[in-house]
């Protein structure tokens, strides 16, 4: 019995793919699942991403998935003006930006950072003596700094590298662990690699010195020393009077009271992070993993973000999240668009650009609960969600505006009405 829509027998046990160029695997791919000539077309143009350095990025490519970048504008940060590339496939996201930002413009966003320090785990188990093995690992402070900053001279010439030792007592299902701490100061670098590799160096002598056998040696992404924040005020004036300042307060006392709230209210903040992380070539994952871990953090999920209404009465805003992001090493340097976005941004050091980012989520923030609180959010995403639904019923062109106006007019963006506004088009 066939099980997909696929009329032949297939296997996916393809010997060497992975030696392959990615046009012979596509052909592969394209027999597999019966591609038509035009699709294998589409997928065979990589468009600007040129294609053996797609195929050195990963495994296996065959082809790129091309999403949009907007630039939000209006963005202040510290005093200075910035254009900020965005890379999302998400509509309404840039533009949420661009609106928060010009409604702070004279006074812009105000940042700073707890560091640039990333963590490595250790993990040690059937320590006979754990709390005295952590004494004593303790005690090498200074040993397990010269193994570590022997890794990589050249961080430690950039003036990082390894800074502290922390080792916990962790109390699990299979009895205590070990877990030891490197605290790193990774500079310009996200540092996963850096770090990785100072936690496999010092893992053979944490064993011995713990007297245990050492499983995991991996980076943290609860990047808690690597915080970004960013405050800003919105005027009364600006956003239109107590009325839809109070409606933003409340909303964000939901989203701090209540974890279904909270989600998808820190997933507003990620629309504008993410995005960042990705036109620069960061890793959104890590940046992710890091948010909603620290969002947890008191033991019970809650808002990213903080309103109060200051002396004056205006919305005074603010976020401090993990930013894991770097300027070297991985995408960001040898992907020609992520270095042309840090380009646009005018970044130079990885700090700054964490800040810029930590001041996109506000603001988008900011955007989202306003329209929530007011006209909703549904209001704003129906122009450019009317022209995806155009373009799916098939307009083409013109026809594009043409039916996404008529859908916005009906006030019912659905794709039979599109279909059928279309035909009408067609036929008249
Ligand atoms: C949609 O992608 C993001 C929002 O749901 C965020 C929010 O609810 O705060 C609008």
């Amino acid at each position: 019995m066939q099980t997909t829509g696929h009329g032949h027998n297939r296997s996916s046990r393809i010997g060497g793919f992975h030696r392959k160029s990615p046009a012979e695997r596509l052909d592969l791919v394209a027999a597999f699942a019966d591609l038509d000539a035009a699709t294998r077309a589409h997928l065979a143009d990589m468009g600007n991403l040129l294609v053996p350095l797609a195929d050195k990025l990963i495994e296996n490519v065959v082809a790129t998935m091309n999403v949009p970048i907007g630039i939000a504008t209006n963005m202040k940060v510290d005093g200075e003006d910035v254009l900020v590339p965005m890379a999302t496939e998400e509509s309404s996201v840039v533009a949420a930006v661009c609106n928060a930002a010009r409604q702070t413009y004279e006074t812009g966003f105000t940042t700073s950072m707890s560091g640039t320090l990333m963590i490595a785990q250790v993990q040690a188990v059937n320590v006979p003596d754990p709390f005295a093995a952590r004494l004593r690992l303790l005690e090498r402070r200074d040993d397990i700094k010269a193994i570590c900053d022997d890794c990589d001279p050249l961080l430690v010439k950039l003036g990082g590298g390894f800074r502290d030792i922390e080792v916990r007592i962790l109390d699990t299902s299979s009895g205590p662990m070990l877990v030891s701490h490197l605290i790193v100061d990774t500079r310009d670098a996200m540092g996963a690699n850096a770090v990785n590799t100072m936690a496999e160096k010092i893992a053979p002598h944490i064993a011995t010195w713990s007297g245990g056998r050492v499983y995991l040696r991996i980076l943290s992404n609860l990047a808690d020393r690597r915080l970004a924040r960013a405050h800003a005020t919105w005027k009364l004036a600006e956003i239109g009077g107590t009325d839809v300042r109070d409606g933003i307060l409340s909303a964000y006392h939901f989203a701090a009271a209540d974890p279904y709230r909270a989600a998808t209210h820190n997933k507003g903040i990620m629309n504008g992070v993410s995005a960042v992380v990705l036109a620069t070539g960061n890793d959104t994952r890590a940046v992710e993993a890091g948010a909603h871990a620290y969002a947890a953090r008191s033991g019970r999920y809650t808002s990213l973000t903080h309103y109060e209404v200051t002396a004056s009465g205006d919305l005074s805003a603010s976020i401090e999240l993990p930013m894991a992001v770097g300027l070297i090493g991985g995408a960001t340097k040898i992907h020609p668009t992520a270095q042309a976005c840090l380009k646009i941004l005018g970044v130079r050091t990885a700090e700054r650009l964490a800040r810029i980012i930590a001041a996109v989520g506000l603001a988008q923030n900011f955007s989202a609960l306003k329209a929530l609180a007011t006209v909703g959010i549904q209001k704003g995403h129906m122009d450019l969600h009317a022209q995806n639904i155009a373009m799916m019923a098939g307009a083409v062109g013109d026809e594009v505006d043409a039916v996404a106006r008529a859908l916005v007019a009906k006030g019912t963006v659905r794709i039979d009405v599109a279909e059928t506004v279309l035909a009408g088009l067609r036929g008249g």
